[in-house]
């Protein structure tokens, strides 16, 4: 096998920067905070973190409204706050990938503040301005993915905007060579200084159809995507990735292809049809190194439906192209919620055990729930559209002790941004550290075996057909050392014969318990998760 680059064979980890370590006693995270509990990640076996943004911003969408893309917010720290802990990172082996917003800035970015202020002011196209229709209405159909029309009607000079989210974040015009090369600017601003790739937020927005057609009328959620309420009415067709998005992105790779040693670019690209999705690694690989595999958030929990989505993603993907598996982040419900304890154990497994790059989601290493915010405490601004699609949730902070305000902060609880989950006193890192078959010492087995063996984090893939009823089953192998990985989805004990388990040696169980191996049969409980060491 040739020589793999780091983004290859990393774990990566996400931060929500407002939730990790608050440093100031303000009840927020900030980059401080992260600096100094970098220990905990590299203990924790982590290998890269990625940083959602921290970014001067008015907070309309929590930091995704960005008013300028080369600063840091005062409530997060300095630029000199970042700088250290890059610095900090990189002295202790970790990677640093920032979080860049291209499809839209803040309406208080000045950018902005000046394309607004008149029809000919020469950052007027800077942002997607259109007439009304001669009745006055928006110039198409479009929505706004956190609810209600995608236009904004601008009263000084007599034109509608594009907003595809709130409207205070006006969506940027690609099309535009200046915009191009301004953000190109942005990205060489932070590659400067040392980062080590970046998370594109909705990689696939950026360009929409020219002629700004109406999207058709879609009856119906077709169940790919959680629920979104107004907005699935739609098919999403001309609102985002139209096809000049790839050499968009084939111009970003080689603004990054310049730079040595290489960086990574991660997508947040929700797409569900795999051809159109696989495209954005680019026609020779020259686009993004992942683009974002979303497929198993949505996926029903079942064996044959996971076995289908990676069997799907490894036939789709192109020779050299790496694949990269995603199950939590700060827009979806929290794992351990969605699944329920014992599955969120046997998902950790699955995720750390298949071909490609996984991304973990802070505090999911705890098995933290979601957390039920009462209606007038939601903060998130979809939630103040629609309350039941709020993303609060998952975004509470990191619980590192069981004190009052979990470690997270010095200020009292009651002044945290977010509350903490009802069962803090148990579920947080020094309580679980404690016991040896929690769930925090489930993932640092599971971490550390991955890092210790080629045929985990490079080896190829293959499934393993298998006669037990809901169970998943694949071999990992890389030269002579072979794995097989045994996954039970269903509700029932389970006996799984094959021959592979013949004189195997078991490594790892979900439940961190030593498993029965009699023969080429080995016994599975509910929900149990086995990583096996076959002998060769
Ligand atoms: C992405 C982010 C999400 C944000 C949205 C708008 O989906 O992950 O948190 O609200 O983009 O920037």
């Amino acid at each position: 096998m040739s020589e793999l680059e780091w983004w290859q064979t990393a774990v990566i980890y996400q931060i929500y920067p407002r939730s990790f370590q608050d440093s100031t006693s303000d009840g927020i995270g900030d980059l401080p905070g992260i600096t100094r509990r970098l220990d905990y990640l590299v203990d924790l076996g982590i290998d890269a973190i990625w940083i959602s943004p921290f970014y001067p911003s008015p907070m309309a969408d929590f930091g995704y409204d960005v008013a300028d893309y080369t600063d840091v917010d005062p409530i997060f720290g300095t630029l000199t706050d970042f700088d250290e802990l890059l610095a900090t990172a990189h002295h202790l082996g970790l990677k640093v990938i920032i979080d860049i917003v291209p499809n839209h800035t803040s309406d208080q970015h000045r950018w902005f503040l000046e394309s607004r202020s008149s029809r000919d002011n020469p950052k007027r196209d800077w942002y997607v301005w259109r007439d009304p229709m001669p009745d006055g209405s928006p110039p198409n159909n479009w929505l706004s993915a956190f609810g209600g029309g995608a236009w904004e009607w601008d009263e000084t000079t007599g034109q509608f905007y594009l907003h595809t989210f709130v409207r205070e974040q006006p969506d940027l015009n690609w099309r535009n060579p200046d915009v191009v090369e301004a953000m190109h600017d942005v990205y060489r601003f932070w590659l400067d200084r040392g980062v080590d790739g970046f998370r594109i937020d909705v990689a696939h927005r950026i360009m929409k159809d020219p002629d700004l057609r109406d999207n058709p009328p879609k009856p119906g959620a077709d169940g790919t995507f959680k629920s979104m309420g107004a907005y699935e009415t739609q098919h999403h067709i001309h609102d985002m990735g139209h096809p000049d998005v790839h050499d968009a992105y084939r111009d970003l790779r080689a603004v990054l292809d310049s730079y040595d040693p290489p960086r990574v670019t991660i997508g947040e690209v929700h797409i569900f049809d795999w051809d159109e999705w696989v495209r954005y690694y680019g026609a020779d690989l020259d686009g993004m190194h992942l683009p974002g595999n979303f497929t198993l958030l949505y996926v029903p929990w079942d064996a044959g439906a996971v076995r289908t989505r990676v069997d799907e993603l490894e036939g789709i993907l192109p020779d050299g192209a790496w694949p990269n598996y995603v199950l939590g982040n700060h827009d979806e419900p929290r794992l351990a919620t969605r699944f329920g304890p014992e599955r969120a154990r046997l998902a950790a497994m699955l995720l750390l055990t298949l071909r490609g790059t996984p991304t973990l989601y802070y505090g999911d290493e705890l098995g933290m729930t979601e957390v039920t915010i009462a209606p007038e405490d939601q903060q998130d601004p979809w939630a103040l559209r629609e309350p039941e699609l709020g993303r609060d949730g998952c975004r509470t902070p990191m619980q590192w002790d069981a004190s009052g305000s979990a470690g997270f902060s010095d200020a009292d609880r009651a002044s945290l941004w977010l509350p903490l989950t009802p069962d803090q006193a148990t579920v947080n890192v020094k309580v679980l550290d404690q016991s040896p078959t929690s769930i925090l010492t489930l993932y640092r087995r599971l971490l550390a075996l991955r890092r210790g063996m080629s045929a985990l984090h490079q080896g190829t893939y293959s499934p393993i057909e298998s006669a037990a009823d809901g169970v998943f089953a694949f071999e990992r192998a890389e030269g002579a050392q072979q794995v097989c990985v045994v996954l039970n989805f269903g509700d029932q004990a389970v006996r799984f014969v094959h021959e592979c388990v013949v004189g195997a040696e078991p490594l790892l169980s979900t439940t961190l318990r030593r498993p029965n191996i009699d023969g080429a049969a080995v016994e599975l409980a509910a929900n149990e998760g086995l990583i096996l060491r076959l002998s060769t």
